[in-house]
């Protein structure tokens, strides 16, 4: 049947999407009592819903993306001319703004030197992996070939980045799994493992170098670790954390693969999260910042040493790297991404992410002192957390459903969309999400602290 639609008559929206579109992340069942919500527009840090309510975005589109805020005519229009010109070819072949980004990208990151570009980020991460398995073929018999994770880092949505996912509730009911993946513990001293230490970084870190010597050196090809935990819980790595980890890798011939899919790209202040650390890292895989969102992309990024191991002779058909991703050949995405740094270096927003960054974890440190149930705070640039405590004595974790009402409150009472992390970790969904556009200002951190004061208030009473 072919309906009439009047354009001005978001009712219809609303229905077709309740009707066809099954959301992320979502049980529907929720959907018999409420409209799901479409977001209809955005600007800077504001967004509009259907009913054209105005809300302040304080996580940059739910989960870290739109690094340069909404509503970037400039993105826009050079997506635009560049798919006039050229819109797609497979990856095979090389792209005017694929080329050009890639250089750009590569100037920010001392050291390293080939890019691969995919779509998202479970996809960069699965290069990585594929890359691993392979010089493990190539070089060692095949024996170099498991990849550890660590304890409440995620690296994506598909079985085998899942099978590196160490958030037990995202894995659970999708097994089984990707052999080859092992865990090492996680490095939140807030919730450390080994009691009160006094080097709780070295101590960390050395737990890497058990299970390293547990499961044997020479079968062990990367380590694959996020800079600062995001969706675990927002973790600010400990001191001395990253050099002995980068010790551990050198000593036992370990690639370091570091997954910036949400550090990258500025969030933290620097242009990647481990160049905080003094990390030289092999692999590093990005996405959701690379492009704020305008565009799909993904970059799996390499030095020239892993470049060189997959580079066999020419008349070798099957020593290189034999991966494609279709839409890798799509040039909205580095058209998008050049566009994008262009205004992070422009508008220069590293700086305000560190200095916006700062007065967040301030302000967070001011609602601490204020609410016993923020039992602490952490976070580098414009990536924050709290976490939420019950007793702040015993540590004893606020339930999910608690947080999840704060989260709600803000969202209701002030328009302010602030997140937590959920269905992540057991009994641990529980700390709150800060990750607002880095073109944030004092007066925007101070609605969203406000809001979040409120709900506290509010829920706690
Ligand atoms: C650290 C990290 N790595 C990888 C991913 C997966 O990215 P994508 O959802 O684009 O596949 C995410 C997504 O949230 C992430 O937080």
């Amino acid at each position: 049947m072919n309906k009439q639609i009047n354009p001005n008559d978001i009712s219809h929206v609303v229905e077709a999407d309740k009707a066809h579109v099954w959301h992320h992340l979502t049980n529907h069942s929720k959907f018999d009592a409420v409209d799901p919500l479409i977001i209809v527009e955005g600007k800077g840090l504001r967004v509009w819903n259907q009913a054209g309510r105005e809300h302040l975005d304080a996580v940059s589109g739910g989960v870290w993306t739109v690094n340069v805020g909404y509503g970037r005519e400039s993105i826009a229009n050079a997506v635009r001319d560049q798919l006039v010109k050229m819109n797609y070819f497979a990856g095979a072949m090389g792209s005017v703004p694929g080329a050009l980004f890639a250089e750009r990208l590569i100037e920010k990151m001392p050291g390293m030197s080939r890019v691969y570009y995919s779509n998202s980020g479970s996809e960069a991460n699965e290069k990585c992996f594929k890359m691993v398995r392979q010089i493990a073929h190539n070089r060692y018999g095949g024996k170099k070939n498991k990849i550890l994770y660590r304890q409440r880092d995620y690296h994506g949505t598909t079985i085998a980045t899942l099978s590196a996912g160490g958030q037990d509730e995202r894995k659970d009911e999708y097994g089984p799994f990707t052999p080859g993946f092992v865990e090492v513990p996680h490095c939140l001293e807030y919730r450390s493992q080994w009691g009160e230490v006094d080097d709780y970084g070295i101590r960390a870190a050395n737990a890497i170098e058990e299970v390293i010597l547990r499961e044997g050196p020479e079968t062990i090809g990367a380590l694959c670790l996020e800079p600062v935990t995001a969706g675990g819980g927002v973790i600010t790595p400990p001191e001395g954390y990253w050099e002995r980890v980068q010790e551990i890798c050198r000593k036992y011939d370990i690639l370091l693969h570091i997954d910036e899919v949400v550090c990258g790209m500025g969030r933290t202040g620097t242009w990647f999260g481990y160049q905080h650390y003094g990390i030289e890292p092999d692999m590093v895989t990005m996405a959701k910042g690379v492009a704020s969102g305008y565009a799909a992309i993904s970059c799996t990024v390499t030095t020239e040493k892993v470049f060189e191991m997959l580079k066999p002779e020419v008349s070798d058909t099957m020593g290189y790297f034999r991966d494609i991703s279709t839409f890798g050949g799509c040039t909205a995405g580095p058209a998008a991404a050049l566009e994008n740094m262009r205004i992070l270096e422009e508008e220069d927003l590293l700086e305000n992410t560190i200095q916006m960054g700062e007065y967040f974890l301030e302000k967070l440190e001011g609602l601490k002192g204020k609410h016993k149930l923020i039992g602490d705070v952490r976070g580098k640039g414009l990536f924050c957390g709290a976490e939420l405590v019950v007793d702040r004595d015993t540590k004893e974790p606020a339930s999910e459903a608690m947080t999840q009402a704060i989260v709600a409150d803000c969202f209701r009472e002030n328009a302010v969309v602030i997140g937590a992390t959920n269905r992540s970790l057991k009994g641990f969904n529980n700390t709150l999400c800060f990750s607002p556009a880095l073109i944030c200002t004092k007066s925007d951190i101070d609605e969203i602290i406000s809001a979040v004061d409120g709900a506290i208030t509010r829920v706690t009473a």
